[in-house]
């Protein structure tokens, strides 16, 4: 074997999200040593673009909520596609997750009376999202980094994990590579978590950045582990449109929760004509309802504008589509009309919307105290991911964790927001005491060396085709194609056209060829990531297609129903023995009676 560098921990975490930095502090808490890898450098990850809050039941703000509405509203969000285990894990145990934060040295928005301030978000009932003006993510991170560091990880930053490696059906590692100067990696571990976060980069619109390429689940996929509902693609109703270098980054649900209204090239509040049935008792029919609700009036029903993300991004897509749009395509989003309200608007914006005042004045020169400005649905999350233990989050595959974003079950068919921070800090505590445990039962596997220089050398391919394919240019096609053909509005015969482009790339991919060497190289890095961008778009478009109907996030015009029968499965994706990717359906686990009570209850 030629000669790496190796490194052993007991647990192993990928990714240095809200996921992996919670998993990691749970797992050395529990005594064993760990080791933290980071694609980016330590504190950069899309966990800051969660920016409104983290849903937990406080009741801080409404006594009346509880886990059990949480839990329903979580489910209903799902459209009961959900594995009901993990959202009711996740609505009992948010509150003291949040606290434990909060001890750990968060620094919340408070109530007059000193508690943890919470707003509200789409599809919760009560005002839920304890937050950080509109800097929650950052938060969290910077908190969890702090007390992280100071338990003795060990972070690698800067390395892009390759493959997992395994000796028989165990995992026992990963093989990576230091992007700074592309030396191979290889690192021993009795368990290893999975907290990469998502796949926004197959998309041309997103609000992820670079490293955001599907890096944890197309890992676990090509380790034998299953895939979850892939179908499912969040795309948040409001990320910039203009001007072109910052489009799709995201615009806080909070600008929505905290009073800001949609409307089209009219002036007219569009949300308003299409309240869908289920959710037509709790939403306010008229303007000063809404804006009762978002001063925390309780007898108030929530604005739609906080109507769930899927249904007012497609609301957004059909005011452009019929020609009511923003002149850069896109719709209105107006939190400087409260000016009428408040005498203080200026001062109550910038106070609870800082990070948004500062984002559109500094890239698009727009004070959002004075007017509206310009937003598009943009490629957030994905609600699929690798399939887990709902309570140890332990894929199917011995000693491989997932948590966060890349792991699947509590978010159904589409996620409810805030519910990404609280399901990682749930989860990957979870994750972080299951691997841990985990480890302290087994002893450090044995590597295959002959695998480690399979790997090595498929890496290095590019360098041997210098003018072969453009890595850059099969990146940019395939997301056109995710965008135009696996998007917010789908159809047959486009995901079939979309599948057939993805062969076409897959064989590209083994052309890639790139210049120069192994050192600050991000044409070799991009070359490395297409393998997984394209991994996880053909499960995408195999998983919808298979989900012949409409249902949360996935908008089928051809089926654009849901469909009772569909609501009673999960898509399932894995690597056959001939190593094609598998689609089935798969019953979902039977709910217990009092999970049912509760959903009936908080109808
Ligand atoms: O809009 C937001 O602040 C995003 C929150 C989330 O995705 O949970």
């Amino acid at each position: 074997m030629a000669n790496y560098e190796i490194f052993e921990h007991d647990v192993l975490i990928i990714g240095a999200g809200g996921a992996g930095l919670r998993a990691a502090i749970e797992a050395s808490a529990a005594g064993v040593s760990v080791g933290l890898v980071c694609k980016s450098l330590l504190g950069k990850a899309h966990t800051v673009m969660a920016e409104g809050g983290i849903a937990a039941a406080l009741a801080n703000v409404d006594e009346r909520d509880n886990w059990e509405v949480h839990f329903a509203d979580t489910m209903r969000g799902g459209q009961y596609v959900n594995n009901w285990r993990m959202a009711e894990l996740h609505a009992k145990e948010a509150p003291d997750r949040v606290r434990e934060l909060e001890a750990w040295g968060a620094v919340f928005d408070r109530t007059k009376d000193g508690r943890i301030l919470q707003r509200n978000f789409g599809g919760h009932k009560y005002p839920r999202l304890a937050h950080v003006g509109d800097r929650t993510g950052l938060e969290m991170i910077r908190t969890l980094q702090d007390h992280g560091v100071h338990q003795g990880i060990d972070v690698h930053m800067e390395q892009t994990i390759l493959s997992l490696l395994k000796d028989g059906e165990r995992v026992v590692g990963a093989f990576g590579y230091e992007r700074e100067r592309g030396r191979f990696k290889i690192f021993r571990a009795k368990a290893v978590v999975l907290a990469t976060g998502g796949i926004g980069r197959a998309y041309k619109i997103t609000s992820n950045s670079w490293e955001y390429t599907g890096d944890g689940h197309a890992l676990a996929y090509e380790a034998g582990a299953e895939l979850l509902d892939m179908e499912f693609i969040q795309f948040h109703p409001t990320g910039m449109v203009w001007p072109p270098s910052v489009m799709g980054i995201l615009v806080t649900e909070g600008v929505r929760g905290d009073g800001g209204i949609l409307t089209n090239n009219k002036g007219r509040r569009f949300m308003f004509d299409d309240i869908p049935e289920n959710y037509r008792t709790q939403t306010a029919d008229n303007e000063e309802e809404g804006w009762r609700y978002c001063q925390g009036d309780k007898n108030a029903r929530r604005p739609p504008e906080l109507l769930t993300r899927d249904h007012v991004s497609r609301c957004i897509v059909r005011e452009v589509k019929e020609g009511r749009g923003s002149p850069h395509g896109g719709v209105f989003l107006d939190i400087s009309w409260i000016r009428k309200k408040l005498p203080n608007a200026e001062e109550y914006i910038k106070r609870k919307l800082p990070s948004m005042y500062h984002q559109f004045k500094q890239l698009a020169d727009i004070d959002i105290t004075k007017e509206p400005m310009e937003v598009g649905p943009t490629t957030h999350y994905i609600m699929g991911g690798v399939r887990v233990d709902p309570d140890t989050q332990m894929s199917r595959v011995a000693g491989l964790f997932a948590a966060g974003e890349c792991a699947a079950g509590i978010n159904g068919a589409n996620r409810l927001g805030g519910n990404s921070l609280s399901d990682l800090l749930v989860f990957g505590k979870r994750a972080g005491e299951f691997a841990a445990k985990f480890a302290k039962e087994n002893s450090l596997g044995n590597i295959d060396n002959a695998k480690v220089d399979v790997a090595a050398r498929e890496a290095l391919a590019p360098f041997e085709q210098s003018g072969g394919k453009n890595p850059y240019e099969v990146q940019q096609n395939l997301q056109e194609i995710m965008q135009d053909s696996v998007g917010i509005v789908r159809h047959e015969s486009e995901m079939k056209s979309a599948l057939e482009h993805l062969g076409k790339f897959w064989q590209d991919v083994k052309r890639v060829g790139i210049t120069g060497n192994r050192e600050f190289n991000p044409g070799w890095h991009t070359a490395l990531d297409l393998k997984n961008l394209l991994t996880v778009s053909e499960a995408i478009t195999r998983a919808a297609l298979e989900r012949k109907e409409s249902r949360g996030a996935q908008f089928r015009e051809d089926y654009p129903n849901k469909d009772d029968a569909f609501g009673k499965v999960n898509t399932i994706i894995s690597k056959a023995a001939d190593g094609s990717m598998q689609v089935r359906l798969e019953p979902l686990p039977e709910m217990p009676d009092y999970l049912k009570q509760v959903i009936a209850d908080n109808r």
